[in-house]
């Protein structure tokens, strides 16, 4: 495996509030790994991204919070985005879910052709992963490119050693899914897919008033 060039940035987020997060420390270690590959990394957490839950009134009236500002800055900053989100209830958690509506609010919309790459960590046994393939759903219809591989720690509470993964072979797995997201990504910016045009609502009728077409 060929490691991305220095020239990509990656922004990493946790999306649990928790001191203690387990998706936290997964996160830190994604960080740690891109790092490692020479990549500059944005390591971030929900806290830095606060925000009301989304109310149209409030838009028109103030705009998007300064909480999705700070989001959407973060996001242009990198190449690439690196979530590592909580499973809760069997989906995402609700304040991630308000947090990219928020930031869909943005023209051009920000997460269009972007780069991500979905993690979860929980003590149960399937990690977190239900609430990963729930995550791709608004990524992927804001035209996230979400890489088709996805990490999902079970059994966090006892997986880490100090601020690593105790288990060599699940680090070495680890290692290999944030070099090889990162090496996609890195092609992209050389070879960027034709697709130029963002359309909100697949398939509703082109025409004035109703078109969501976001061609920047
Ligand atoms: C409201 C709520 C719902 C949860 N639902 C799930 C779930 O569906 N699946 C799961 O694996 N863990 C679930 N959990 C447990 C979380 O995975 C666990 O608390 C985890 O440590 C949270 O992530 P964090 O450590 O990064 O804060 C839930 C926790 C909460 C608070």
């Amino acid at each position: 495996m060929t490691s991305p060039p220095a020239s990509m940035k990656v922004f990493v987020c946790a999306a649990s509030l928790r001191a203690e997060s387990l998706n936290r420390k997964l996160a830190a270690l994604a960080a740690r790994v891109a790092g490692e590959t020479g990549a500059t990394v944005d390591l971030a957490s929900m806290r830095e991204f606060d925000v009301p839950i989304y109310d149209g009134d409030l838009e028109a009236a103030h705009g998007v919070p300064d909480g999705a500002k700070a989001f959407q800055a973060r996001l242009a900053g990198s190449n690439a985005f690196v979530i590592v989100s909580p499973e809760y209830n069997g989906s995402m958690p609700g304040g991630l879910k308000n947090l990219i509506d928020w930031t869909s609010r943005f023209r051009p919309q920000p997460f269009d052709g972007r780069h991500g790459l979905l993690m979860s960590a929980s003590p149960s046994m399937v990690g977190g992963n239900r609430g990963l393939w729930a995550l791709r759903v608004p990524f992927e219809h804001l035209g996230a490119r979400i890489f088709p591989d996805m990490f999902s720690l079970s059994a966090a509470h006892k997986a880490f050693a100090a601020d690593d993964l105790s288990d060599k072979a699940l680090r070495a797995r680890f290692d290999k899914t944030v070099q090889a997201f990162l090496s996609l990504a890195e092609a992209a910016a050389h070879y960027p897919c034709m697709k130029r045009a963002w359309v909100e609502f697949l398939g509703e009728p082109p025409g004035q008033g109703v078109d969501r077409v976001d061609a920047a």
